[in-house]
């Protein structure tokens, strides 16, 4: 009878609000993108869908969470690159990355922006590494936990200069823009979605996009590789996951919710004003974000070469 009871209800999904998990705080990028979609895909869906904010850990608090949640579709996920990272940073998970979910699908893969607070000396990136190089033990580098996709940005920057830094650990970059707007850090490798206000407003400064080419929205800010940080590139692809066991044909009426927000003038509006596009029809699909997932083999030399781990 259970079975029968599960797959009816999987056939009427969904019958009341969904929790959308956004593993980091309000007022981030990561939230900004989750409460974009959420609120479309609500309307497609004819239930709410209400985003709870977990923070903590770089992310894996949040993912922990949704990965042993009830799979009956009324617990998902929204969490971007470190979902990824995450599997090599982390000795102890308390889920296995590669087990522990349903995939929906990919939403939108944000640039990430090399900026530093407002007094800061440099005026260029190459300025800025001779600073922070020089001032090594005294600059700050404002993150959201190990496996945030600032840590990874900022760990890459600290490679990519041979130089280790302070790093501060903030629960998402919304709180870690308050601070560096306040001055009480120094800089942040952070994504267009929470950095594109402040540097339009002037109240931060930008040095560089890791985009592979300038943003129509900064055509005067270089990419990190132009101002010769070779290879220096990376995009945070977003994604939404289940729990596993979550049945196909919720995951699959998920997808297609997810689809029709990334084509809704709101959502596509917005993610430009923002640096950022949706992902293809082809890319919000379960097959494609569960092969994104290889990108753990991309980023594992990455992590291993800067020893950075979380225990
Ligand atoms: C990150 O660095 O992973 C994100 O900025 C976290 C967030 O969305 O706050």
């Amino acid at each position: 009878v259970s079975l029968f009871a599960a797959s009816a209800s999987a056939q009427n999904y969904p019958e009341r609000s969904i929790t959308m998990v956004v593993p980091f705080s309000a007022g981030g990028p990561t939230d900004t993108v989750a409460r974009l979609v959420a609120e479309s895909m609500s309307k497609d869906l004819g239930q709410q869908i209400i985003v709870e904010n977990v923070g903590g850990a770089g992310g894996t608090l949040g993912a922990g969470r949704v990965a042993q949640a009830d799979p009956d579709g009324y617990t998902i996920l929204l969490h971007h690159i470190g979902m990824a990272t995450s599997a090599t940073l982390y000795r102890k998970l308390a889920y296995d990355t590669l087990n522990a979910f349903e995939y929906v699908g990919l939403v939108t893969e944000v640039p990430m922006t090399i900026v530093a607070r407002k007094d800061f000396e440099p005026t260029d990136l190459k300025g800025l590494i001779d600073y922070v190089k020089a001032n090594k033990d005294t600059v700050t580098v404002a993150n959201a936990g190990i496996g945030a996709a600032s840590h990874l940005c900022g760990m890459m920057f600290a490679s990519a200069i041979d130089t280790q830094l302070t790093t501060v650990p903030y629960k998402g970059t919304g709180p870690a823009m308050t601070d560096l707007l306040g001055g009480q850090v120094d800089i942040m490798c952070d994504q267009t979605t929470n950095t594109t206000k402040q540097i339009q407003g002037g109240t931060i400064n930008a040095y560089a996009v890791t985009s592979p080419a300038r943003l129509k929205i900064f055509p005067d800010l270089p990419t990190a590789v132009e101002s010769g940080l070779a290879d220096f590139q990376v995009g945070i692809w977003h994604g939404i996951y289940a729990p596993k066991g979550t049945p196909a044909e919720v995951t699959e009426r998920l997808s297609k919710s997810l689809q029709l927000a990334l084509k809704d003038q709101n959502v596509t509006a917005r993610f430009a004003e923002l640096g950022t596009e949706p992902s293809s029809e082809a890319d919000a699909t379960p097959a494609a974000l569960k092969a994104k997932l290889g990108e753990i083999a991309r980023w594992k030399p990455v992590i291993e070469a800067a020893g950075q781990y979380a225990d």
